[in-house]
């Protein structure tokens, strides 16, 4: 063979081994699509209730491993939490390993250990059967675990019966299902379709406040420019505030309103239909608080009572940037046209 015919030959190994692994790849996401769903959920092994009905402890296990996107996370910890009245807070996470969480130091929360919140004789263990909900009796909101296959939880207020988040699974579609991978974490919870609204979860450029359904919202922190609609710009703020109109029965006055936050810093789609919201994450651990409002302005106290206030700002300096930007151009070019004639 002389260098000719060589190169050739490479040039067509090189083709031939291109063209196999581009088929053979897309013929394996095929396959994946077909036959495996991304989770089959969990089931619930024990719970514990507080008898002062402050918080819930579960052990969850995986129902049946799947290999789309890794290997599942085997046991799960549910603690589900009234930390003030109108804040309720549900955390699961890996019962082997620790997991990345924002740290304290940037944003304090309380501690999640059960027997830190009450003296270990207070700690007692129920049967599944007597009892799976809890309800502080200063709260509207109340948490219940659904025992069925897959697990699913839902959080209602006492008042109305009204349901703010309902991650009970919809067993014909895992897209409903819990998932707990190393590297992609799945929530999802029915909406009712007329009488919820939502507006949060930015930090992007929309068409209006409200978000519309059928959107896919990316959180992923990226300097672009704010006049780019649709997508993720510099910030992410896993938070949205729910304004239910009111219900056919009366019951469910209109502008009844509850905040949920996501406390997760990792990259998510949050995907919005008209009748569920499904949180797609890829890392960190499930930290969901539940802010029962029930008006707007009180979500967002109850909101930045957790994440922190801004500090109050000078009057002086409440200006605009741009026109600052430009006055500062302007100023130079004189400067620099009077040295230049003087
Ligand atoms: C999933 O797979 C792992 C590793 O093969 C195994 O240890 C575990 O028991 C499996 N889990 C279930 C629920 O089948
Ligand atoms: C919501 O409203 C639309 C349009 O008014 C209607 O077609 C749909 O059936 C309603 N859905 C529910 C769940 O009530």
């Amino acid at each position: 063979m002389n260098t000719t015919q060589k190169k050739d030959l490479l040039h067509h190994l090189l083709l031939f081994f291109i063209i196999f692994s581009a088929t053979s790849s897309s013929y394996l996401a095929v396959v994946h699509g077909v036959n495996e769903a991304v989770g089959y959920g969990y089931k619930l092994k024990s719970v514990s209730v507080d008898p002062e009905q402050k918080w819930l402890a579960a052990d969850l296990a995986l129902i049946r491993n799947s290999s789309v996107y890794g290997p599942d996370i085997q046991k799960l910890n549910l603690f589900v939490s009234f930390e003030t009245s109108d804040r309720l807070r549900i955390r699961v996470t890996d019962s082997g390993h620790q997991r990345w969480e924002i740290p304290q130091e940037i944003i304090p929360r309380q501690s999640q250990n059960p027997f830190s919140l009450g003296s270990p004789a207070n700690y007692q263990t129920r049967k599944l059967k007597e009892t799976r909900s809890v309800s502080d009796p200063t709260s509207d909101l109340i948490f219940t675990l659904q025992n069925t296959t897959p697990f699913g939880f839902t959080v209602k207020r006492r008042s109305s019966g009204d349901t703010l988040f309902d991650a009970s699974p919809d067993p014909s579609d895992p897209r409903t299902f819990l998932v707990f991978k190393e590297q992609y974490i799945q929530l999802s919870s029915a909406l009712p379709e007329n009488r919820s609204s939502l507006y949060g979860l930015g930090e992007h450029t929309k068409r209006s406040f409200k978000l519309q359904h059928d959107d896919t919202l990316t959180l992923w922190n990226a300097d672009l420019a704010s006049a780019n609609l649709d997508f993720n710009l510099y910030g992410s703020h896993p938070f949205y505030i729910d304004v239910r109109s009111a219900s056919g029965s009366g019951r469910i006055a209109a502008g009844t309103s509850h905040g949920v936050l996501l406390f997760n810093s990792n990259g998510m789609d949050i995907v919005y239909g008209a009748n569920r919201i499904t949180y797609k994450v890829i890392g960190g651990i499930i930290d969901l608080y539940v802010f029962g409002g029930p008006l707007p302005h009180t979500v967002v106290q109850q909101y930045t009572e957790l994440i922190g206030r801004p500090a109050p700002m000078p009057y002086w300096s409440f200006c605009n940037y741009p026109i600052l930007f430009y006055f500062l151009i302007f100023m130079m070019i004189g400067i620099l046209k009077t040295d230049f004639y003087e």
